[in-house]
């Protein structure tokens, strides 16, 4: 075929009158990018579209009757499948001849236009957007089966069959390395799947699921859908598993885990039409034969034609693509497209498994005394492990050590057991996938035994075997001297034992190939110095395929790929026969959570994302799941100080071991933290009151406020939420106007809020704070004329409300109704206070207001159950009635330990201070998004407790709810938590631990610019 256009290509206008002689179509005609063919969008006046293709002089009949009869077929037989649909003409034909203006001859045909964006373009490829993608395939690959034409037994370059063409063309890559890459995979291609060809299965294929041909469809803050594949253009009758291959080799552009991607079109394709073993064998060279094609492809035009963009555009993330994948060994990617499609990946694992469990009883104890037989202590080195606890200098060699050794000693065992498939936070170093990013997912899972012994102590070999490997992988935390012994089973099958963290004697001694006997002490402990690092101990792993890897096999993998790596390496239990009762029991899996929580806890308990989070640990502004992934905590407030402070901690244990008693017994604790409370509040702000949560506190402040105002009313604001019990539930529009609400109490009020972004009077106008206030004036006046007083509860900044800022002067102006009525106000303190805000210690100080009753709650135990009410002697006098006040938990010795302690780290550490200028430095940022990103309509708030409005329209400023979700749940992915609040439930809320650095707002705003970049968060 000709490969220069003709001389000159269709008009627009002469495209509309194709459409309506030919087709009986009245349609404005847009140009579209093409190699050859003139094609053309069509739009008609009620909003249908298609696609025009008048084909270049130089198409033959066949090509385009191949094409209208693949697709006649598919709507046939895969008619769930969108595809574009062949649009006859007025007499009936699929195409026609025409001659057009510059006297060629044409053959036109029309199609419907398929609605998307293609993947080259749309963020982010989802692995379950890249299933679909392999499952729309599959069903492709079943229709097509036994589909003929002759027209597709072509030439074509893109055939995987004739992929080998490229050799003569290596010249064109000019770069040396990248042309070693290309001829490394022509060369696996020559060798793996030429000698297959005429034994794989053959059909006609599509032939071009690249990733400017798929297109995606996504509504905002929804999931992304497969919307079809357009231009048939490269069908052919070819190998049927090159369909699937050429979508994973496209799939994979861009993305980090090539295999991880690769894996999910697979795990589709193969659902719906399933895959044969010696395809799934040959799907890594074919995905790299394809880029190698593409690349080469690339070359060889550009050399023809250099200025042309449209040649080399899939270029660059193609040859990354292929870097990527050069790293992987082939044998791996098969066991994992094995494992994606619910295949044993590893297919002699049963039969080394069988002889292990044959074998294994009768195998040699690695260590001098008998495992099976010996006391021995099994350690919790798991993520959320309670011996270690949350600081990660538990895990540093010397403090490991200790606890090891205090454990052997509390059980008088003589050894001490490492799990295999444990998940451990124990390898900080960056072989390990430790990376900048703390939210990035490292390795964590153990693929061994650790047996912790004396230095010097005799490794012996479980079974005969022969040394395959020596090594010494010297950096910190790392195996050490190790070694690898080789063995075979009964039937021939090669396996592998390997050993770590040795001596270095061990390396001198012996010699690779020499055989070893079952039971010869072949190899010893090493010392901490000499072992990676690591407290004495030998690591013992099997291991059924080396993958290439040599020293390098991992004996530690990342959580995402658990299950793979537990197949090549099994559990060494199989061989060391520890009995299986001295390991306790299997925490629940996630799923097992899940169903136990529905099962056994109240179903109106909600559970925060789509993937609910299983988190063991917290540390500092960070929390941790089960299997080690960091999350960055970024919404709970609760936490003031940081997760598992160890001041507090300390505090609580201490007092905890002591007594823990109540208040109608005299106790300092209660009395230090009472003055230290006061001392922070401004006069008359004196009398305390301590209970165990927000709920109560705000329950008794009502109590109290009634008691002084002789009334039941209550002044709220809309949306507040002041807590659980029923009087609060009365008092919170957002339950009592939500769903399952009863709806408003008489005694209840609301009031406007004082919202200047969304509410009644907005930002830039004059006077906001007065004519918010004046609502409040209203309702105070008209009760006033009942005989009534009202009380005033509000949150000083109202965060359920959307994490709201009044307007100035708003609260004097609302305590002045409320006080010249003889009425109380009470602030709920319970999310902003103790420094958040970092301007001022606390909400009410930032309207230059002193209320009658406070309450604080959530921070003030850094999560250990504590909360208060305080206020001024006229009211503690008011309510001091003779009924008595008491509370059993409240005010223990213990909470108020800990209150003592959150206090003195707050000071000390000066935590208001960092909320301030850390606030501001994540404000700053968060600002220049909003310049780039539509969505983020505002961003608000003081200190770390800090609002984004996400909005649809900048000028309705609608709620963007939808995104918002997918927002907070994509951050969730990404490794930091947040969460949404307001009426909308689109206003993100930030509000992390007071101890939030400069470097996690950087992090969550590189992420956030990432993810608002993405399809589904746009307006
Ligand atoms: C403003 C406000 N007040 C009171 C409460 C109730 O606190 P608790 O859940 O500790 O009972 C909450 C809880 O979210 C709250 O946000």
């Amino acid at each position: 075929m000709r490969e220069a256009p003709v001389g000159k290509p269709i008009q627009e206008t002469e495209a509309a009158e194709l459409a309506r002689q030919l087709f009986g179509i009245e349609a404005a005609a847009r140009s579209l990018p093409g190699e050859y063919d003139d094609n053309f969008h069509l739009r008609c006046a009620d909003g249908a579209e298609f696609v025009l293709k008048a084909m270049h002089p130089d198409r033959e009949r066949g090509f385009v009757e191949m094409q209208c009869r693949v697709l006649q077929h598919l709507a046939k037989n895969a008619s769930e499948l969108p595809l574009p649909r062949v649009v006859p003409a007025k007499n009936g034909e699929s195409f026609l001849e025409k001659r057009v203006p510059d006297g060629s001859l044409r053959l036109v045909w029309l199609l419907t236009f398929l609605q998307g964006k293609t993947l080259a373009e749309f963020q982010p490829h989802a692995l379950e957007l890249l299933e679909q993608l392999g499952s729309f395939l599959g069903k492709m690959s079943r229709a097509l089966e036994g589909f003929e034409h002759p027209a597709a037994h072509r030439e074509l370059k893109w055939d995987a069959a004739r992929a080998g063409w490229i050799r003569d063309y290596l010249e064109h890559v000019s770069e040396l390395p990248r042309r070693m890459l290309v001829q490394r995979f022509l060369g696996l291609f020559e060798s793996e799947v030429v000698p297959q060809i005429p034994r794989l299965r053959k059909s006609v294929v599509y032939g071009d699921a690249n990733d400017y041909n798929v297109l995606v469809g996504c509504e905002p803050g929804q999931a992304a859908r497969l919307a079809g594949v357009i231009d048939f253009g490269d069908a052919h009758y070819g190998i049927t598993v090159s369909e699937l291959a050429t979508a994973a080799a496209y799939a994979i552009l861009g993305e980090k885990d090539v295999l991880a991607a690769a894996a999910r079109v697979v795990a589709g394709y193969h659902k719906e039409f399933a895959l044969q073993d010696e395809e799934i064998a040959l799907l890594y060279p074919l995905m790299a034969m394809r880029l190698a094609v593409s690349v080469v492809n690339s070359a060889h035009r550009k050399a023809l034609k250099p200025e042309d963009a449209y040649v080399t555009i899939t270029e660059a993330p193609a040859w990354e693509a292929l870097e990527r994948l050069a790293k992987i060994f082939p044998r791996h990617a098969t066991y994992a497209f094995r494992f994606a499609c619910g295949l044993a990946p590893v297919e002699k694992a049963e039969a080394v498994k069988s002889f292990l469990k044959k074998t294994g009883p009768a195998a040699a104890s690695i260590l001098d005394c008998d495992l099976k037989k010996e006391r021995s202590v099994v350690l919790d080195l798991s993520v959320g492990s309670a011996l270690l606890g949350a600081d990660p200098s538990a895990a540093e060699t010397q403090n490991l050590s200790s606890v090891i050794s205090a454990e052997l000693e509390r059980t008088d065992a003589h050894v001490a057991i490492g799990r295999y498939d444990e998940a451990r936070l124990l390898y900080s170093a960056p072989q390990f996938g430790a990376s900048k990013n703390p939210t990035d997912e490292r390795r964590t899972i153990h693929l061994g035994i650790d047996l912790f012994a004396k230095p010097g102590t005799a490794v012996h070999a479980p079974l005969s075997g022969t040394v395959h490997l020596l090594a010494n992988n010297a950096l910190p935390l790392d195996y050490g001297p190790l070694v690898v012994l080789r063995h075979e089973t009964d039937m021939g099958e090669e396996f592998f034992t390997l050993y770590g963290h040795l001596n270095t004697q061990t390396l001198a001694r012996l010699k690779v190939g020499q055989e070893i006997a079952r039971g010869e002490a072949f190899a010893s402990v090493g010392e901490t110095q000499e072992n990676g690092g690591w407290a004495p101990h030998v690591h013992f792993q099997i291991i059924l395929d080396l993958l290439d890897r040599g020293r390098d096999f991992p004996g530690v993998a990342k959580a995402s790929e658990r299950k793979l790596w537990k197949e090549l390496s099994p559990d060494p239990n199989l061989i060391l026969q520890i009995p299986e009762n001295h390991f306790p029991r299997v925490p629940l899996s996630v799923p097992e959570l899940i169903g136990a929580r529905k099962r056994l806890l109240g179903w109106s308990l909600s559970v925060s994302y789509a993937k609910p989070l299983n988190l063991v640990r917290g540390w500092k502004q960070f929390l941790y799941d089960e299997t080690g992934r960091a999350y960055l905590d970024v919404y709970n407030n609760v936490p003031l100080v940081g997760h598992s402070h160890h001041k507090v901690v300390k505090a609580a244990q201490r007092q905890l071991a002591l007594l823990n008693t109540n208040t109608r017994y005299l106790h300092e604790n209660v009395l230090q933290y009472a003055e230290r409370l006061i001392e922070l509040l401004p006069e008359p702000l004196k009398v305390c009151f301590f209970v165990n949560s927000g709920s109560e506190a705000n329950e008794l402040a009502v109590r109290m406020a009634r008691a002084k105002t002789g009334s039941d009313d209550v002044i709220v604001l809309e949306h507040a939420y002041h807590g659980h019990t029923n009087t609060l539930i009365d008092l919170s529009p957002y339950k009592f106007n939500g769903p399952g609400g009863g709806g408003r109490k008489p005694w209840v009020h609301v009031a406007p809020i004082a919202d200047d972004y969304r509410g009644l009077y907005r930002r830039g106008e004059d006077n906001l704070g007065t004519k918010y206030a004046a609502h409040v004036g209203e309702l105070v006046d008209s009760l006033r004329k009942q005989g009534r007083r009202a009380t005033y509860l509000a949150e000083t900044l109202p965060s359920v409300a959307g994490q709201i800022v009044f307007p100035p002067n708003y609260l004097a102006e609302v305590y002045k109704f409320i006080r010249g009525a003889g009425g109380v106000c009470i602030a709920d303190e319970v999310q902003v206070g103790f420094g958040r805000l970092g301007t001022h210690f606390w909400g009410f100080e930032t309207q230059g207001v002193v209320p009658d009753i406070v309450v604080f709650g959530k921070p003030i135990g850094n999560t250990f159950p504590l909360a208060a009410v305080v206020t001024t002697p006229e009211i503690a006098a008011a309510f001091a009635n003779g009924m008595e006040f008491f509370s059993t938990f409240g005010g223990n010795p213990v909470s108020c330990a800990v209150g003592l302690a959150v206090l003195d780290v707050v000071r000390e550490e000066k935590l208001r201070e960092n909320a301030k200028s850390v606030g501001e430095y994540w404000v700053a940022g968060l600002c220049e998004l909003q310049k780039k990103h539509e969505l983020l309509g505002d961003v608000r708030g003081s200190g770390l407790f800090l609002g984004l409005d996400l909005v649809a329209n900048r000028d309705t400023r609608s709620p963007a709810t939808a995104q918002a979700s997918y927002v907070v749940n994509r951050l969730r992915e990404r490794g930091i938590l947040a969460g949404t609040d307001g009426p909308h439930h689109n206003v993100i809320k930030l509000r992390p631990p007071l101890i939030f650095k400069e470097e996690n707002a950087d992090l969550f705003n590189a992420t956030l610019d990432a993810i608002l970049a993405e399809d589904a968060a746009k307006a």
